[in-house]
């Protein structure tokens, strides 16, 4: 009988800006989250009067504890989310937390804790300061780094007792994606947007190595892991040009783990800079910083898979989360066109593992659709299970690979505010949430079918699937 490990860490995964709602309670601030009501994806504008869904989101921020109670129903072990940061340093560079912010996530952890939920925390996910984005130039400037430590070094000790598993960044390859959403960039005229956005990513490295360290000497048995955007890429035909564009693609995110877990920027990187004018400034001890210091686990989001070839304007597009491609003929897609591929899953777990020989953890993974609830106001969301049920199943067949999985928390476990497209029509949870893209509704949560398979697969340890 094929089995998950024992102690794998089930659950689901949200994101602060995606779930709290409360934007401005608590002395919270302005996050970039805040000021972008079209999205992660696009870039800032002023759009004071739009309706923005992350400002109530679906008002977890007052139902943690109702919310919280339905994960432990379905059996969940982790819970991940993220910390606002806004909630703790209002505009990122004051000196002294904000109380009543670090008093909210006592409360939301001790719930998980009552109710034997291992917390899986991201220290920042898509919700950086506006104050940092507007007075420093975001990740742009080096003094973005010592916020970001001090931050983290006040939530380690804070949480010490009550979080051991950290993510540094969500999705680092953002910031080459989504720049504002990623690296709190707004570009200056004339300057060269490709220097900028390694820059800013040469930070976050130093920053995250930072919190690698500070978090091993606060926490020691704590576990901090990186986290990227997978973008698993298959050639388009076996022609070597396309295979190497393949590779090239999967490097531009593949460059963001290496630094991360091997500690060093790779050749082929060094090469890409050369040959594109990119200068990277490095402070004296950068370097040893990041070998230093690298990450005990990977943690990754993966949707779907890309596909790469040497003459894409020639065929049709997919598209992604953070970035699309080729369309691959052999796939389906979503409703949002997202390839749905689950072999695709255990091919980057097999690749992850190779490369690095650390242990793994999915935490993002998961399918994006319109629930319309039966007369009966039940849903029956077959869809989403299938979906879930064959990425699962290549999983399992990874860890019989021998690849060492230590978790899977799907993406949006209750209904949340999606992040590339900021709308509440395409779901992703396990509990429905009465909210809709026109901001209406009453927030009652409803269980869906996929709340009973999934806390079915949980007990199990996974052999139902
Ligand atoms: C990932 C993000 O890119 O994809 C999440 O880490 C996001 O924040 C998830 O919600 C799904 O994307 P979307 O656009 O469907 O919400």
């Amino acid at each position: 009988m094929k089995r998950f490990p024992d102690g794998f860490l089930w659950g689901g995964a949200t994101a602060a800006n995606q779930i709290e709602g409360a934007y401005k309670e608590g002395g919270k601030g302005l996050s970039t989250a805040d000021v972008s009501p079209d999205g992660i994806m696009s870039p800032f504008h002023e759009t004071d009067d739009a309706l923005n869904l992350y400002h109530d989101a679906i008002d977890f921020y007052h139902r943690y504890q109702e919310d919280i109670a339905l994960f432990a129903e379905m059996g969940f072990k982790a819970f991940r989310t993220s910390i606002a940061w806004t909630r703790i340093f209002p505009n990122g560079d004051e000196t002294e937390p904000n109380e009543e912010g670090l008093q909210f996530y006592d409360r939301l952890f001790d719930e998980l804790r009552k109710h034997q939920i291992e917390p899986v925390v991201t220290i920042s996910h898509y919700e950086m300061p506006l104050g940092l984005v507007k007075n420093y130039g975001g990740w742009r400037n080096r003094r973005t780094v010592d916020f970001y430590e001090r931050y983290a070094r006040t939530v380690f000790t804070r949480y010490k007792d009550k979080v051991k598993y950290w993510m540094t960044f969500n999705e680092i390859n953002v910031v080459l994606h989504a720049p504002f959403t990623g690296g709190g960039l707004i570009f200056r005229e004339g300057e060269n947007k490709q220097n900028t956005m390694y820059q800013a990513a040469h930070h976050q490295f130093v920053a995250s190595a930072l919190a690698v360290k500070a978090g091993h000497e606060i926490i020691p048995d704590s576990q901090i892991g990186c986290m990227i955007a997978a973008t698993t890429t298959y050639p388009m035909t076996p022609k070597p040009e396309d295979v190497y564009a393949a590779l090239q693609k999967e490097r531009s995110t593949l460059f963001f783990s290496d630094v991360q877990a091997r500690g060093s920027y790779p050749g082929y990187m060094k090469r890409f800079f050369k040959e594109n004018g990119i200068t990277i400034e490095m402070k004296e001890g950068d370097e040893a910083l990041l070998k230093e210091h690298t990450v005990d686990y990977i943690g990754f989001s993966y949707y779907m898979s890309m596909t790469a070839s040497t003459a894409p304007e020639d065929l049709a597009q997919s598209k992604g989360n953070l970035l699309g491609g080729v369309k691959n003929p052999y796939l389906k897609s979503s409703e949002w066109g997202w390839q749905i591929d689950p072999k695709g899953l255990r091919i980057t777990l097999n690749t992850l593992y190779d490369r690095y020989q650390k242990p793994l953890f999915i935490v993002e993974n998961g399918l994006g659709a319109v629930d319309q609830p039966e007369e009966d106001g039940s849903i029956q969301d077959d869809y989403r299970i299938n979906y879930l049920r064959d990425h699962l199943i290549e999983a399992r067949e990874a860890i019989e690979d021998g690849v060492d999985l230590i978790g899977y928390t799907s993406w949006g476990p209750i209904d949340l505010v999606s992040a590339s497209t900021a709308e509440m029509k395409k779901r992703y949870g396990y509990i429905y949430v009465d909210r809709g893209n026109d901001g209406k509704g009453t927030f009652e949560r409803k269980k869906k079918k996929s709340f009973y398979w999934y806390k079915d697969v949980i007990a199990t340890n996974g052999e139902s699937l």
